[in-house]
């Protein structure tokens, strides 16, 4: 069982909205604020209405970058204030922010001869990428930003901060060994705190089997990203990001027992075949047993199509509608945990949830290994029509 039954947070995730107003940039994107389409439904203004008709409460919203499409700023100030709405929907304490490579003028798109990368960014209101005018500038000046919410610290990181410099920093993230430095020192201080989150745009590990060629957008330094902070704290640490649209949830290499679990956010408007728009809400918890991470969590997962608008169903490439994080045990171990509770009959998938709690903690995969080894011992879950398991039986 967790620690509480509450979780320590719950967190709101939009990650690569990709806005625009100028109809030339927007081939890869549904966000539409040209004016062109009045009246057509998008995610963002589909996602007020349904938080309003779900009634939705979370504590902190995050925005993993990509705001707007290729430097859009038209798009950037209309998608940011969607976003300020959302957050007041969601009664979010805060939203907390970071860029994304499309975020930056560092091709000098909109004035030649006078470049200023993160001019629009700088320019925003409400301030970009917090309100607090100290963990902005933290944030500009530093590469990252570190604030507390209760029992959790969360990070936001620029891993776009060298885009605007030289000409192939575009190509990829990175976080410098002096910004990695900085931050584990800061979070040195924060040992007591229940859980870590980092919010940055880039994924810090490379992404397998996603192109022919090798994936080469990840964050430069980005394992000794994890390392650090992971050893600073002692903890382990739900790190969020977004950039590739491919949602995924995994753990990142560790050395020690305490791992970072990396969660890929989808992407709200990027517009890419075969992949749905999503939008998702963490919670995590503290737990004490041996066989979970020092975080565990859940996340719910909503998705989007122009003709039905939001809805938790299962998508054939994203998350699906509930899947969780946190388990480090053997899944073959739960099959038999849970053909004991099944016994000759069947059993509710709400009773398996009630007395082994940890099936709430699986990645999609895990969930679907264990499907296997129940299989094994003659035991079929049978789904809703969201595709969330119903129920176990022989
Ligand atoms: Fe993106």
């Amino acid at each position: 069982m967790t620690e509480q039954g509450k979780p320590l947070i719950r967190i709101a995730i939009v990650s690569d909205i990709h806005a625009f107003s100028s109809r030339e940039k927007g081939t890869d994107s549904v966000l539409d604020f040209s004016g062109i389409s009045p009246g057509a439904s998008n995610p963002l203004s589909d996602l007020a209405q349904e938080i309003e008709k779900q009634s939705s409460k979370v504590d902190i919203l995050v925005c993993a970058g990509d705001i707007c499409n290729q430097a859009d700023f038209g798009g950037l100030e209309r998608a940011w204030i969607e976003l300020h709405h959302v957050r007041t929907l969601l009664q979010a304490d805060q939203m907390v922010a970071t860029c994304g490579n499309h975020d930056l003028d560092s091709r000098y798109l909109s004035n030649e001869t006078d470049p200023d990368p993160k001019g629009a960014l700088l320019s925003l209101s409400p301030r970009f990428p917090f309100e607090d005018s100290a963990l902005s500038d933290k944030f500009w000046a530093r590469n990252y930003a570190v604030l507390r919410h209760n029992d959790v610290v969360i990070a936001s990181l620029n891993t776009s901060a060298y885009h605007g410099g030289k000409q192939e920093e575009i190509l990829y993230g990175r976080v410098s060994k002096r910004t990695i430095d900085a931050l584990a020192a800061e979070l040195k201080n924060t040992q007591d705190a229940l859980a870590h989150v980092l919010v940055c745009h880039h994924h810090p590990l490379p992404l397998s089997g996603v192109a022919r060629t090798a994936d080469k957008e990840y964050i430069r330094n980005g394992q000794d990203l994890l390392d650090e902070i992971v050893k600073a704290t002692g903890n382990s640490w739900l790190i969020i990001h977004g950039h590739r649209h491919k949602p995924r949830l995994i753990h990142g290499a560790s050395s020690t027992n305490a791992v970072p679990f990396i969660l890929g956010a989808g992407s709200l408007g990027a517009r890419i075949p075969g992949v749905p728009n999503q939008f998702h809400i963490a919670s995590l918890y503290k737990s004490n047993l041996s066989e979970h991470a020092s975080i565990v969590g859940t996340v719910e997962t909503w998705s989007w199509n122009d003709s039905s608008g939001w809805s938790l169903s299962s998508q054939p490439a994203g998350l699906p509608p509930i899947c969780g994080f946190g388990y480090r045990g053997q899944t073959r171990v739960l099959a038999s945990q849970i053909a004991d509770i099944v016994g000759p009959a069947f059993a509710t998938w709400i009773d398996v949830r009630a007395k082994i709690p940890s099936v709430d903690f699986l990645f999609p995969d895990a969930l679907r290994e264990l499907e296997t080894e129940l299989e094994k011992l003659g035991l079929q879950v049978l789904r809703d029509r969201n595709g969330q398991p119903h129920q176990v039986g022989r």
